[in-house]
């Protein structure tokens, strides 16, 4: 028996990672500027993380969801304090899609509806209803056609007014900032139209914060740059810097029942163990603000480079963008300068999803090993 094989793999191996640094298994050491497509948070084999999970498994590591989990009221609480979300509840997950797929459940049971809206190069994850809402006829399966879904661009009113006016939408969800589909952002104006409009027909606002929340945009989600509330709050990937875990934020006007989600694991004492490292540390260590201050030095610094046409993003989620494909630029960038960095769906793209604790110093190794293989 062998592997199933569905990702294209680059060929190292990893041993050990520490910081901003990942090692191979022949001691080669690595730049980790992708953070494992943005996941990685407060860098790999953090004190307060090795720490916090290894105290928690040698407590308990696992229990049901039907009895009393006090972590995880820790952790609702602590998000809502460094988030400054007011006025709403947690459920926890395991993953991205996962929280996706929880927030389009909520959104139907409340309004009672069934078509959502979404955007063009949309992506929220690999599961059903995640699926149905990404705009990547590659990855769908006739399962995944069959979601009510109606794809518009990014900033067009007129579309959304006339689809929201039909009354039978359930949400509108958004991506403040396109991960996979390659950086691209809707505008202030447009965020809040979709919120007023939303209010107005009874359909809820879905913010999938999965990539771009946890304080990678030095914002705690990066919808809060567009002063709204959404109705519900997805996140994943940063929040357990490794640990599979994801969460959805409900606002309180939205009501429970017993029963209505459910999940066997999420949400367990290892995961919350996690999410609590990651909490403090964001805090101690002043991450959101070095996430800004390292956004500025490397907008300053790699915008000397002149064949980069656009640098994409904000905070440390930024994309580099050339009038050329940027797949052999990261092979090189792996391979002869041993920096990682992502690629994504927009192939002139090379995708920067760094440690939020990275220093100026790991940008100018970027920014030497560019100038080598772009001039
Ligand atoms: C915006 C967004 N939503 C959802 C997902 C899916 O997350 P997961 O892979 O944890 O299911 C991703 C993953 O890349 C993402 O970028």
């Amino acid at each position: 028996m062998s592997l199933f094989k569905v990702y294209p793999l680059y060929q190292m191996t990893p041993s050990h990672a520490k910081g901003c640094y990942v090692y191979d298994n022949k001691g080669k050491k690595y730049l980790d500027l992708y953070g494992g497509h943005a996941v990685i948070s407060i860098g790999h084999s953090h004190p307060n993380y090795v720490n916090g999970l290894s105290n928690q498994l040698s407590k308990i590591g696992f229990y049901s969801n039907y009895i009393i989990n006090d972590l995880q009221a820790e952790v609702a609480k602590q998000i809502i304090n460094q988030s400054k979300c007011k006025n709403y509840n947690l459920f926890m997950c395991n993953s991205g899609a996962e929280a996706n797929e929880n927030a389009l459940q909520i959104a139907s049971f409340h309004t009672n509806k069934s078509r959502v809206i979404a955007f063009k190069n949309s992506f929220h994850g690999r599961s059903n209803a995640a699926l149905g809402i990404t705009d990547n006829k590659k990855i769908k399966s006739k399962l995944n056609k069959l979601i009510d879904v109606t794809f518009l661009d990014f900033n067009d009113k007129k579309g959304l007014l006339n689809e929201i006016s039909k009354n039978d939408v359930c949400a509108v969800i958004f991506e403040s900032i396109q991960g996979v589909g390659g950086l691209d952002q809707p505008s202030t104006d447009f965020i809040k139209f979709i919120s007023e409009l939303c209010k107005k027909h009874s359909t809820c606002v879905i913010a999938d914060e999965v990539q771009s929340g946890f304080g990678r945009t030095g914002d705690f989600f990066a919808y809060q740059k567009h002063d709204i509330k959404p109705d519900i709050i997805c996140m994943a990937k940063g929040m357990g810097n490794g640990f599979p875990v994801g969460g959805v934020l409900i606002k309180n006007s939205i009501k429970s029942e017993l029963g209505m989600l459910g999940t066997t694991f999420g949400g367990n004492h290892l995961a919350c163990s996690a999410v609590l490292a990651v909490l403090k540390t964001i805090k101690e260590e002043g991450l959101m603000t070095n996430t800004k201050e390292i956004e500025n030095y490397f907008r300053t610094k790699i915008s000397k480079i002149k064949s980069i046409k656009k640098i994409k993003g904000r905070g440390l989620m930024l994309g580099l963008e050339f009038d050329f494909e940027a797949a052999e630029l990261r092979k090189n960038l792996i391979f002869k300068h041993k920096i990682f960095t992502g690629g994504s769906a927009n192939k002139n793209l090379l995708r920067i999803l760094p440690p939020l604790n990275i220093e100026r110093k790991h940008i100018d190794m970027l920014y030497k090993a560019l100038k080598i293989e772009l001039s």
